[in-house]
């Protein structure tokens, strides 16, 4: 399950062409509808192929947030706009997130894809899943994975761009690696064992 955006459909059509059953969730009402529809908004994102996959069963798009709870892996790639102070407003990652703690279950892989600032995950994320008593590395997993996804670019897509992985746990790393590597089906991204390591990430998408 991912949210449905420049970054969030061609990951979730992806997931699908590698052969997953993918949900794309939104709360924008009237993106949902054309996506229900089979309309695309996203120009890498051919609204036939779409298509293809809804009638393969492998893609749909709701509003309703209850499918976090039949999701094995959610990803969270919502706007994190900048500030006038050049600080990204994090509160749409901040109320995905809650939606997802609140239906948090034993196997969930969360992994953050939205631009922000390292210490997101563990700082803020982390605690909001813990206070539903959820224990990391145990009842769900949780990553941070900046997407760097070049929209237009027909070279390099999103499959094709390499990414650094960042996991709370080691465990955490390993499965969003997987996941990950499910998609793109090749061993090219890398992981690391804490997810600090996205301060040394460069952001070249960031205006
Ligand atoms: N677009 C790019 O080229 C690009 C490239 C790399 C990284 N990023 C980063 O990826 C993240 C997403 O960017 P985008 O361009 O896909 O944004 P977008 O605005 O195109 O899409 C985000 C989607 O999330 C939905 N949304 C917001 N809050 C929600 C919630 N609580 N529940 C469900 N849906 C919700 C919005 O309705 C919207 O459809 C940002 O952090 C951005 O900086 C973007």
């Amino acid at each position: 399950m991912d949210h449905q955006g420049y970054v969030g459909l061609p990951l979730a059509v992806e997931f699908a062409k590698a052969g997953f059953p993918v949900t794309g969730l939104d709360t924008d009402v009237d993106r949902v509808a054309a996506l229900a529809s089979g309309r695309s908004h996203v120009p890498d994102v051919p609204s036939d192929e779409l298509q293809a996959l809804m009638r393969a069963g492998r893609y749909r798009a709701v509003t309703e947030p209850a499918v976090l709870a039949e999701s094995d892996a959610v990803i969270i790639c919502v706007p994190t706009p900048l500030r006038k102070s050049k600080d990204p407003d994090i509160s749409y990652v901040v109320a995905a997130s809650k939606e997802a703690a609140a239906r948090v279950r034993p196997g969930h892989l969360i992994i953050l894809e939205s631009t922000t600032y390292p210490g997101t995950t563990e700082e803020l994320l982390l605690p909001l899943f813990q206070e539903h008593g959820a224990r990391i590395g145990d009842d769900f997993f949780l990553a941070f994975s900046p997407e760097r996804i070049d929209p237009g670019n027909p070279t390099f897509k999103v499959k094709d761009i390499p990414k650094i992985v960042g996991g709370v746990t080691l465990t955490c790393s390993r499965l969003a690696r997987a996941g990950e590597a499910l998609r793109e089906r090749l061993p090219k991204r890398k992981h690391r064992a804490g997810q600090r390591v996205r301060r040394h990430v460069p952001l070249p998408w960031r205006q």
